[in-house]
């Protein structure tokens, strides 16, 4: 039913969807005549709107007025521009705290947010629940059958600003859902190791969110409240979504995930909410002045791809040049948003949307770019707005064509990433995102594709895997590992992998104990290194390495690098272990990148991964889509300062220039190519 929603979404779009988060209750309505002239020349396909728009649809408690948006969505079926229509419930109307102040959010210290930014409302609140509930059936049944819906828009970027609340309304739904999970309180007990600290519960009813404490809350409590928290917010989408199935059956349903690399980036379990979106959409916001921006990005793209095993994706928001949040705001430089946004199509994005359409006037976001800027049409971002629809355009055959799968799987898994990040580590500094950073930017540095996949999937069509930081882990995923591993594949896994069960609960048995006999190896110390110092790497693989380092003891690995330097001079840093028909190679520590470049080739060349194409030059990537009909197009995109010519395989065309096929392309700097065989 998903595919035949999202076949009818593609008809009716028929391109890359192009366009923005449309926000018309900002302006006065001549200025709605203007946009719509403006999105004619700039070639939007679709906007997103109303995502704002609850205090000016229902301004009084159960008063409705529709005048606006009636209009506004007349004024985009006449100009032929679809509406991703929001459920208006990002934001409540003021009246709700006025009324019940009790659907205000709270924080672990106990600090109320108050309203005048947004998202203020606690996910738990049956009151802010019921009033989202009632706004979603009033929107349903007056623009359920409007020609201009194409796509409904559930909430906004949830968890953005409040991923987790902690008052008294969300530590009675925390209580319920340990006993959905739990059944008894011993069982809890055990699961979450109260014997430790006097911490045993007598019933759930003395269980506290993990609030503030005098010292480290239980992590066991911690991460079940970020499991429980990812819940909350998905039964909020799920209970608007049954309002929009029932009223629309044939309308797919979205929401739109915050940016990968931000620290709210973690708080959905995206795999668990995945299956409930009719088609992923994402929000991306690459920093302009940060150098690994599009590394970056490519990440956050790829999971978007894997959430939903391969499917394409959206691209629902973007700046078009700067954003207003960062301490900097630097702009996009000319040509970048053109070559970021076909980066997204090129990995797997079939809408390159932004935020926002028309620059606001006041409010907080006035200095963040728009499609149109204050300065209007005769402006740099405008023309540079037209152009990109205009390319767009020209390559309606990608839509709904599917990125083709990667012999590289990258595993990631929310629950080890929330567990990772707790407190009282060995060592507490680490991010799970630079982790994978780490890991993924060598492979896309030398032009390999990867797909990110869940550790309990099916792993056995691919050449490699790659197992960044698998702290937690339970039985079932780590024996799909091993057996991917059996039965002929490489594996390349990083330190600090195997250690603790879904309750945060160490494997005993010796370090890594669900992995031990597949790494051959056993870890007896973890040995972080303090910050500014490193070690020496020699061996098979010689480097440095700083963050952390192991005391590893051999059980049948061979070693391909061993601390030169430090305490644990002499012994393994980096091993390779035959385990069945495959190859497990381990890394004991943290690598610098060009050591972990040396080793993911070294990894490559045992699994035989080749990169998309051979012979590019510096910067130029390429990423290959291919049609339900078996036409592949070969996105070329070049991320460097100069003009080159990248030699191809065999001759092709490209789509977007109508030119004559050739077995060589040049590509402008920042320039794009949009090749098919002829
Ligand atoms: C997103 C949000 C938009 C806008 C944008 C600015 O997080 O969904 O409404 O605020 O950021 O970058």
């Amino acid at each position: 039913m998903s595919d035949e929603r999202m076949e009818r979404l593609r008809e009716r779009i028929g391109r890359i969807g192009y366009g923005g988060d449309y926000n018309p209750e900002q302006w006065p309505e001549d200025v709605w005549t203007d946009d719509a002239r403006l999105m004619r020349a700039a070639g939007v396909s679709m906007v997103s709107v109303g995502i704002f728009g609850w205090a000016v649809v229902e301004p009084k408690p159960r008063a409705f007025d529709f005048t606006v948006f009636d209009k506004v969505l007349d004024v985009l079926a006449d100009a032929d521009v679809s509406a991703c229509l929001a459920t208006m419930t990002a934001s409540p109307p003021p009246w709700l705290a006025a009324r019940h102040p009790e659907t205000l959010p709270t924080r672990a210290d106990g600090t109320r947010l108050w309203p005048g930014g947004r998202q203020h409302y606690c996910p738990s609140s049956p009151i802010y629940r019921d009033h989202a509930v009632r706004l979603v059936e009033e929107v349903a049944n007056r623009y359920g059958d409007h020609p201009s819906l194409a796509l409904w828009h559930i909430g906004n970027e949830y968890g953005c600003h409040v991923a987790a609340c902690y008052c008294d309304v969300s530590a009675a739904s925390f209580r319920d859902w340990l006993r959905a999970r739990y059944g008894d309180v011993e069982t809890l007990n055990d699961a979450w190791s109260t014997a430790f600290w006097s911490q045993h519960y007598a019933s759930f009813d003395e269980v506290q969110p993990p609030r503030t404490a005098p010292t480290f809350p239980n992590p066991a409590q911690q991460l079940d409240y970020a499991r429980f928290s990812s819940d909350e917010l998905l039964d909020c989408f799920r209970a608007e979504k049954e309002v929009l199935r029932r009223r629309t059956p044939d309308v797919p349903v979205t929401t739109n995930f915050v940016p990968f690399f931000e620290p709210p980036g973690k708080s959905l379990d995206l795999f668990a909410w995945a299956p409930q979106l009719d088609v992923v959409s994402y929000d991306s916001y690459p920093n302009p002045h940060d150098p690994e921006a599009a590394v970056r990005a490519a990440l956050g793209y790829d999971t978007m791809r894997g959430l939903r095993d391969g499917e394409p994706w959206l691209l629902l928001e973007q700046a078009p040049s700067a954003v207003n949040w960062r301490p900097v705001n630097g702009p996009k430089p000319p040509g970048v948003m053109s070559l970021w946004s076909w980066q997204a199509v090129a990995h797997g994005a079939d809408a390159v949307m932004f935020f926002q359409w028309r620059q606001s006037r006041g409010g907080a976001e006035k200095f963040h770019s728009a499609m149109v800027p204050h300065g209007g049409e005769d402006t740099r971002v405008f023309r540079e707005v037209r152009e990109l629809g205009q390319s767009l355009a020209a390559a309606p055959a990608l839509v709904g064509s599917i990125p083709r799968r990667a012999d590289v799987a990258i595993v990631l898994d929310w629950s080890n990433w929330w567990a990772f990040e707790l407190d009282s580590h060995p060592c507490s500094p680490e991010r799970l995102i630079d982790v994978l950073h780490a890991h993924y930017a060598p492979l896309y540095d030398a032009g390999v594709a990867c797909d990110i996949v869940p550790p309990t999937a099916d792993l056995s069509a691919y050449r490699l895997v790659v197992v960044p930081n698998l702290y937690l882990v339970d039985q079932a995923a780590a024996a799909n590992i091993a057996a991917y591993v059996e039965g002929g594949g490489t594996l390349l896994m990083s330190c600090f992998s195997g250690i603790v069960d879904g309750s945060d609960r160490i494997h005993l048995g010796g370090y890594p104990a669900p992995f031990r006999q597949l790494l051959g190896l056993r870890v007896e110390e973890f040995w972080p290194l303090a910050e500014g110092d490193s070690v020496r790497l020699v061996g098979d693989l010689t480097g440095d390495a700083a963050t952390w380092s192991e005391d590893i003891r051999l059980e049948g690995a061979d070693v391909v690098a061993s601390f030169a330097t430090g305490e644990l001079a002499g012994g393994p840093a980096v091993t390779q272990h035959e385990f069945g028909r495959g190859t497990a190679y381990y890394v004991g520590t943290r690598p610098d990148p060009s050591t972990m470049r040396r080793l993911l080739d070294r990894a490559r060349l045992t699994a035989e991964v080749d990169p998309v194409l051979p012979e590019l030059p510096e910067q130029v990537y390429a990423r290959v889509r291919e049609t339900p009909g078996g036409v592949a197009y070969t996105i070329l995109l070049n991320h460097g300062p100069t003009e080159v010519s990248v030699p191809l395989p065999s001759p092709m065309r490209d789509a977007l220039i109508d030119g004559p096929p050739s077995d060589a392309v040049r590509l402008a700097p920042r320039g794009v190519a949009v090749l098919v065989a002829d």
